[in-house]
């Protein structure tokens, strides 16, 4: 990092911000203090169950259409034969948010959305997989609009195989790989090959499905910057080639007892890819690691436990990472403050990883989990092990079962939704159906932090598209005379996140060739734009500028 026109009273200037800053952020390891809690909106009508943030800053939110009527009147008079519960349902059961204007608009969706999965392919487009009864086949599309025209358009019977409580991830090549779900052992494509019979077997599917409990649903993707794709379930992972049909590689099963997918549901990421240039090579930035966490769930027969004895034990306290790249990879184990089940991860464009939602006891369920985990935890993966886990401020709302969370492009993360009860109950005690949406400000977007945060003014790229291996330039400014920490530039590929698994959430840091300082507080800093499409799969990204931990409002740049 080249940093030019320097003088004594900038330096000065950028000292007593150091003593500031450090003072600041070491409170914050001590007290239960960080961050805090809005409410948005006391109510969007329906439960947000799954949640997908959409390039033109608008979140497609969605929850089940068989738990009776929702609090939303849907437009038009529109009305839908209810293929379980009700006749006739005149109520929305998925929303379209805008963030700036913190509005929403019902949206109609006419097959059984319940506990389905979804991936947004290259051009922007939502594609949700299956759900339940008429819907564990269908596939529904949503393209974004300018105006309010757009809605759901369902494509029936498309799908091999029922897809409900099955988990997706967008490929290299822009296909959507979908894996498992309830009694369905195997694995299949969108778009379909037409000249195909079937999906694909998966024994790993079966051999990791418990009698009587599952613990194997929602299985956590990752894909690799080898092409490979992990498959984590229950407690066991594989290295995955699809396009072969063959397991490459078996890690290690994870050190304890817990249990780490629905209905004992843990979460997984895929910790950040940091590209480098290789010594002496080229331009083109690489990565060479790629490192997994995955935290909480629930010990063997929490489930049932909850079900038949109104036991509920404790949640899992455990994370374990693991370097997938490694030639002989090994989890290491850390522990949580707290036990968490249900819990959502997510990416901050600072690196960092936020814990949120959830419950210290029981399972995922109905009426199957109490003592909801009001606080999230912060989680720095690069410090050290001891001081790694930092709590934040609680929020007030039981985030449970069927409840999700999104990180925004200005860096907050949208929580809504929790419904652990077999229909919408508004009355029910302690743990109503939960319509509203709040959001979480993470400690960057605190105000004595404002100084901190860059804003970009420009990106030197035709259309804001970036193809692989580009390098370009972003132009910001700082509200300070010098920058006072690392600049980093970082791409967060949004995720699908519902039952606390962001599905093809990923986040590549850019590789920095250097920041120049064309102003008082303008600065150019040039990158390496992504490796390639097995590192970056194409698509829309909240390109984030991020000084010293706080990451600008997101830039969306399509990678191609
Ligand atoms: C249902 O919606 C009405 C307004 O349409 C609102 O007054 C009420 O509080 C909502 N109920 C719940 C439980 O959020
Ligand atoms: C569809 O599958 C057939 C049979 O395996 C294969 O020959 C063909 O290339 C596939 N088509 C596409 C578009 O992948
Ligand atoms: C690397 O990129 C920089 C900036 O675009 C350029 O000046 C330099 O010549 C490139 N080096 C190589 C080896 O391509
Ligand atoms: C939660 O689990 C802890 C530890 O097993 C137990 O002591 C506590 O009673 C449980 N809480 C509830 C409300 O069941
Ligand atoms: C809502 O939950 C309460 C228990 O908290 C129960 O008494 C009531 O019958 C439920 N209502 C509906 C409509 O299921």
């Amino acid at each position: 990092m080249a940093i030019k026109n320097q003088s004594f009273s900038t330096i000065l200037v950028c000292l007593l911000l150091y003593f500031f800053t450090t003072l600041s952020s070491a409170q914050s390891d001590f007290e239960i203090s960080g961050g805090y809690w809005v409410i948005l909106q006391p109510s969007i009508g329906i439960s947000a169950m799954h949640m997908q943030v959409l390039y033109n800053d608008k979140v497609i939110v969605f929850d089940r259409t068989d738990s009776g009527p929702s609090n939303l009147t849907l437009l038009d008079n529109q009305c839908r034969q209810n293929d379980d519960v009700l006749h006739l349902d005149c109520t929305a059961h998925s929303v379209l948010y805008d963030i700036a204007s913190n509005t929403f608009r019902p949206l109609m969706v006419q097959t059984d959305t319940w506990c389905s999965s979804g991936s947004v392919d290259s051009d922007g487009t939502l594609v949700q997989t299956g759900g339940y009864h008429g819907g564990e086949r269908v596939i529904r599309t949503f393209t974004p609009c300018q105006d309010n025209s757009c809605d759901w358009v369902e494509l029936t019977k498309y799908l091999w195989d029922r897809r409900w409580y099955a988990s997706n991830q967008i490929l290299p090549d822009n296909r959507i790989i979908v894996v498992g779900g309830r009694k369905a052992f195997s694995y299949e494509f969108f778009p379909k090959n037409e000249s195909l019979p079937s999906s694909y077997y998966l024994r790993f599917l079966i051999e990791t499905r418990d009698p009587g409990e599952e613990n194997n649903l929602y299985p956590f993707l990752h894909l690799l910057p080898n092409g490979n794709l992990f498959i984590f379930a229950n407690r066991r992972s594989i290295l995955f080639d699809y396009v072969k049909n063959k397991i490459v590689k078996r890690f290690p099963v994870i050190p304890g007892e817990d249990k780490r997918n629905y209905p004992s549901t843990g979460s997984s990421v895929l910790l950040p890819l940091r590209l480098t240039r290789e010594n002496g090579g080229d331009n083109v930035s690489v990565t060479t690691e790629a490192e997994v966490m995955v935290c909480g769930g629930a010990p063997a027969g929490a489930f049932i436990k909850a079900e038949k004895e109104q036991v509920y034990v404790k949640a899992s306290t455990s994370c374990g990472r693991i370097k997938v790249t490694d030639p002989k990879p090994v989890w290491s184990m850390e522990y949580m403050p707290m036990p968490r089940v249900m819990t959502d991860m997510l990416l901050l464009p600072s690196g960092d990883v936020i814990l949120i939602n959830g419950a210290a006891n029981g399972t995922a369920g109905w009426e199957d989990a109490v003592n909801p985990n009001l606080n999230p935890v912060l989680y720095l993966p690069e410090e050290e092990p001891t001081r790694r886990f930092v709590i934040m401020k609680p929020s007030t709302i039981p985030r449970m079962y069927h409840s999700t969370a999104a990180l925004l492009p200005d860096g907050r993360i949208l929580v809504g939704g929790s419904n652990p009860h077999r229909r919408y109950n508004f009355t029910a005690y302690p743990y109503p159906t939960e319509l509203s949406l709040e959001a979480f400000h993470p400690p960057y977007l605190a105000p004595q932090k404002a100084h901190l945060r860059p804003s970009i003014l420009s990106v030197e790229l035709m259309d804001r598209t970036v193809s692989y291996k580009q390098v370009f330039s972003v132009t910001f400014v700082l509200a300070l005379f010098r920058p006072s920490g690392t600049i980093s530039v970082t791409l967060i590929l949004p995720s699908f996140t519902t039952h606390s698994f962001a599905m093809n959430q990923r986040m590549v840091v850019l590789d920095v060739i250097n920041v120049a300082q064309l102003s008082t507080f303008a600065y150019k800093v040039l990158v390496n734009g992504p490796t390639n499409a097995r590192v970056a799969p194409p698509g829309f990204y909240m390109m984030f500028v991020v000084h010293a931990g706080s990451p600008s409002h997101a830039v969306w740049l399509k990678v191609m």
